[in-house]
């Protein structure tokens, strides 16, 4: 079965970002001139998946005002030397369809997904988290590359990346066996472990491919840490039952969820793209 569904988790507080977040969605922070869920929605279009399901809350209706038409501004613009600026999100839009729901108390990233079955159905699907930025200059973006594993594996599949021993605490981290080249079979999983009972230095980011099955193995999933239910957690009784893969991804991941990580991504792209122009 094609993935053709990508699921945003987007409800979250963003409190890393106050007092900017108090009223504006972290999603909706600008790295240069685009929004970050949109560098997320282009890189699904790429993956070949023309749904967008975006799980929302409180505060969060700038999400869908981004990827509709704004009447008033196309009219004013018309005609003019900046029309130009609104054909990128337009074409964007023109291929995808883009479904919401909210999620109405913010217990975590697994209840998030969890609310998103209703936008789903019975299918496996992506997930981005917005704010992990990632980009592969040299090729496919890492939800294709998670793709083309899901058709060879049809399993479930986290993207990891290598990180210094001492930030594990602020990751998911896997313990595996490696089956292929940068593909690792999970036997463990755990949520932000200090370095010393990290099983490896191997972190999830934001990016997953899932299987339906997900959906009853949260269901079943007790909150864990800060009283949220993690989708790590989840992720593990499904290795346990079945299989999970981690996939280490070609390109570069911006933790744009943090100040550092967005100024880091913010002054690459500018200087991928701006400069070069110039
Ligand atoms: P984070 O852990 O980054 O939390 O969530 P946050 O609230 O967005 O930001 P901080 O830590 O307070 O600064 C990871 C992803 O999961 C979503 C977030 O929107 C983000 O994309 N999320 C998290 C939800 O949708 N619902 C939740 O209850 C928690």
């Amino acid at each position: 079965m094609n993935i053709t569904k990508c699921l945003f988790p987007a409800a979250g507080y963003g409190t890393r970002f106050l007092p900017v977040t108090k009223a504006m969605p972290k999603e909706m922070l600008p790295i240069l001139t685009k929004p970050l869920i949109q560098y997320g929605v282009e890189e699904a279009v790429e993956a070949g998946i023309d749904t967008m399901a975006i799980i929302t809350g409180r505060g969060k209706r700038a999400i869908e005002d981004h990827f509709d038409i704004s009447y008033e501004l196309e009219h004013q613009i018309k005609g003019s030397s900046k029309e130009h600026l609104l054909d990128e999100i337009r074409a964007l839009i023109s291929k995808c369809t883009f479904t919401y729901t909210r999620q109405i108390e913010m217990k975590g990233l697994g209840d998030a997904i969890l609310k998103g079955k209703v936008l789903i159905g019975h299918e496996p699907f992506a997930v981005v988290l917005a704010d992990d930025l990632c980009i592969n200059e040299n090729g496919h973006g890492v939800l294709a590359q998670m793709i083309a594993l899901y058709k060879k594996y049809k399993c479930s599949i986290v993207a990891i990346m290598e990180v210094p021993a001492e930030e594990t605490y602020k990751y998911g981290v896997i313990d595996g066996k490696e089956i292929e080249e940068g593909v690792f079979m999970v036997s463990n999983m755990v949520e932000k472990p200090e370095p010393s009972e990290a099983p490896s230095n191997l972190a999830i980011i934001g990016r997953y491919i899932l299987t339906p099955e997900i959906f009853e193995m949260i269901k079943s999933t007790k909150p864990g840490k800060n009283g949220e239910i993690q989708i790590t957690d989840a992720l593990m009784h499904l290795a346990q039952s079945g299989m999970v893969l981690a996939c280490k991804f070609e390109g570069k991941r911006f933790d744009c969820g943090s100040v550092e990580g967005f100024v880091e991504a913010t002054n690459y792209l500018y200087n991928v793209s701006y400069n070069q122009e110039n």
